[in-house]
């Protein structure tokens, strides 16, 4: 007979009173048996193996679904076109979205843009080589994703402004006051709603080499994506994969700025590049931590959590479990990988979609920044973003480094 989990002693940890860090040391102090803790929602897994299972477990639904509820949101409209959005479907809807969409999403896809990630971060580097100082944040972390997903969707320079006003606008849905907000990105969705249909109209006629006309062209046993869908999906690139990308940029140079002989290697070494990206998105992760929701009873581990249950998904503390990973608490870029990757872009069935576009944005980054920026140091302090948010990184990084490279 499995246990209910609410009449098990747990510790608590809560994320009231504490920072992130001082959470993070007693969750990694905790006997390394306690798989399950009790948290403020409900509960939470810390170790690999749990986090990956859950993950996995098409049961657990993605909180996601939920934030709108959550939040007081009640706007029909909405939340029905929540419900045709990738990020948050779950079930059959999901399933079929990630089907049809997979392909345009491929590491080859990804590939055709690395030459263009690279002219749009040497751009960004030369506005600021001659000085030999930045703040890294604004700089380039900020300006950085746009270009590449306006090339991505085919969108020409002359609506990267365009892009990033709704990008900006659109992100508003992560904010703490979104009910305030909701008008501000309906709005935002209905203006790239209407650019997006026009983009639609062009590759129908004409297509590209791009993102746009492979999700136009998808296509399996006769179900392709209807405009509404297209216009989501774009929606969907934008929300996922903007700030994600800036912050991890964010979090692996202040990472490295702290490890120079690392940095010094990267720019000899280019070819480091995929085994730094991983190894920077294990130690310090810019999404660290995911939530899901029981759909229905589930037992696991001799524990039942009833349907609606609320589970924290610590994706940072599985990057540092010891039982997969040697020395977790040593960040090494020369290290040869473990067995198994590295969880900040998820598992199972909500696994990132833009993995490789991601992976692809920084390996070109990185090493390109070690080179053109020797000896980079921090100038100052690092002012981090407020915990809570989803995505973490730096708000602002003073950085200096020897000019004119
Ligand atoms: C380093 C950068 C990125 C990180 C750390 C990251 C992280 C994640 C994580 C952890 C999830 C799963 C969330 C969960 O299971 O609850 C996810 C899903 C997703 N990401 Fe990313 N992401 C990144 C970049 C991108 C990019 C560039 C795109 C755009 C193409 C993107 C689009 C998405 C989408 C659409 C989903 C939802 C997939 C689904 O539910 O089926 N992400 N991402």
């Amino acid at each position: 007979m499995p246990t209910l989990a609410s009449e098990l002693d747990l510790p608590e940890i809560s994320a009231t009173a504490e920072t992130f860090d001082q959470r993070f040391a007693r969750k990694m102090a905790l006997d390394p048996e306690q798989w399950l803790v009790r948290n403020v929602f409900g509960y939470a897994v810390l170790h690999y193996d749990d986090v990956t299972a859950i993950l996995r477990d098409k049961r657990w639904h993605s909180a996601v679904s939920r934030i709108p509820e959550l939040m007081g949101i009640t706007n029909p409209e909405f939340l029905a076109r929540q419900q045709i959005s990738i990020l948050s479907a779950e079930g059959d809807v999901h399933t079929r979205l990630r089907r049809l969409v997979a392909q345009a999403f491929s590491p080859r896809a990804a590939d055709r843009l690395r030459p263009f990630m690279r002219e749009v971060m040497d751009g960004l580097i030369d506005n600021v080589a001659d000085a030999g100082r930045a703040d890294f944040t604004t700089d380039i972390c900020e300006p950085y994703p746009i270009p590449i997903i306006c090339e991505l969707l085919g969108a020409p320079k002359k609506d990267w402004q365009l892009f990033s006003r709704w990008a900006g606008d659109i992100l508003e849905i992560f904010s703490a006051d979104v009910v305030d907000k909701l008008d501000l990105i309906m709005r935002t969705q209905d203006e790239l709603g209407e650019y997006t249909r026009g983009l639609i109209a062009e590759r129908r006629s004409k297509p590209a080499e791009d993102l746009l006309t492979d999700l136009i062209a998808a296509e399996e046993a006769g179900d392709k994506l209807n405009n509404d869908e297209l216009v989501m999906m774009v929606n969907a690139v934008i929300v996922g994969g903007t700030d994600t990308t800036r912050n991890q940029l964010g979090c692996a140079v202040a990472l490295l700025a702290n490890h120079p002989d690392q940095w010094a290697l990267l720019a000899e070494h280019p070819d480091l590049a995929p085994r730094a990206v991983e190894e920077a998105m294990r130690y310090f992760g810019a999404v660290r931590g995911t939530a899901r929701f029981a759909s229905t009873d589930i037992e696991y581990r001799d524990v039942l959590f009833p349907a609606g249950t609320f589970i924290a998904v610590g994706l940072a503390e599985a990057n540092r479990d010891s039982a997969v990973f040697s020395d977790p608490e040593v960040f090494d870029i020369t290290s040869p990988p473990a067995g198994q990757p590295q969880v900040t872009f998820g598992s199972g069935i909500h696994y990132c979609l833009g993995a490789a576009l991601a992976r692809a944005e920084l390996q070109e980054a990185l090493p390109l920044l070690a080179q053109r920026m020797p000896k980079l140091a921090i100038d100052g302090d690092i002012t981090w973003k407020p915990e809570g948010v989803g995505i973490f990184g730096p708000a602002r990084m003073p950085i200096t480094f020897a000019a004119g490279h």
